[in-house]
């Protein structure tokens, strides 16, 4: 279980809060969706979770324990893929997810799950090229395979449907939802409301740092569309 808790985030020189006391609780079994407008805070909270971000106020418990306590544990137990990956271009894909899976620890099943995933998203065959050779998409699919193959506790995406074709949009939602029945908690920002509203069972809308409405989809939704509760919580008129 992952739970932030009342979160607060002022940047440096800022004299306003990027997030303010944000409550979100992600449970096993849970895709859970976050969804709000350009700077309300999304990417602010999720690199606070996956530690890059200090935090001004608040706590986030992950599997029982403190982020800030021992953050090299709770690291290990997350992935995380940020709206622009930053990937080592001098590397091969091949090359790139061999480091990845060293650094994890993944041991007999690594090439397998290469072969797995790399095959499902179409770039078996570029794997020995240099990452900077790559397509934006391209790019975007060896950081999610790198953050598959680790098999994490919580995977933590940021986008994650930008930039990917129909096909490998479809195949990323298959596989979070197997990531999922196998036991990840899955954690990721969206302006695709379609998705969200289909693919999620939880969703957490912010808005200017604040959370405005969070929970189970249907309930969050009501009776109308995601996209209908979206355009009544943000038009202002
Ligand atoms: N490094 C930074 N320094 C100062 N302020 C920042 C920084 N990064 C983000 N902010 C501010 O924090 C607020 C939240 O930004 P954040 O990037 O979390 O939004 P977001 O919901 O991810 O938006 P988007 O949908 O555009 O990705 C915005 O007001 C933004 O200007
Ligand atoms: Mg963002």
């Amino acid at each position: 279980m992952l739970e932030i808790k009342n979160l607060s985030k002022k940047y440096r020189g800022s004299n306003k809060k990027a997030i303010d006391n944000v409550n979100i609780t992600i449970e096993d079994g849970d895709i859970y969706g976050f969804i709000g407008p350009n700077g309300a805070g999304k990417s602010t909270t999720i690199k606070c979770v996956v530690g890059i971000l200090d935090f001004t106020d608040g706590e986030i418990i992950f599997d029982g324990e403190s982020i800030k306590d021992n953050p090299i544990n709770s690291k290990q137990k997350m992935a995380y893929v940020p709206d622009n990956p930053d990937l080592y271009e001098h590397l091969s894909g091949i090359g790139y997810l061999n480091f990845i899976c060293d650094i994890y620890g993944v041991g007999n099943e690594k090439n397998e799950l290469i072969h797995k995933y790399s095959g499902l998203f179409n770039i078996e065959k570029d794997l020995a090229n240099p990452i900077k050779s790559y397509s934006h998409g391209m790019k975007q699919k060896i950081a999610l395979i790198a953050a598959f193959i680790h098999k994490p506790k919580l995977l933590i995406l940021d986008e994650p449907f930008v930039g990917l074709d129909p096909k490998a949009t479809h195949d990323l939602k298959e596989i979070l939802k197997e990531l999922c029945q196998d036991g990840t908690m899955i954690f990721f920002s969206s302006h695709v409301l379609e998705i969200v509203e289909k693919f999620c069972n939880k969703i957490a809308i912010i808005k200017d740092g604040r959370i405005v409405a969070s929970g189970k989809t249907e309930d969050v939704k009501g009776s109308g569309s995601l996209e209908d509760t979206f355009m009544d919580l943000f038009d202002e008129k």
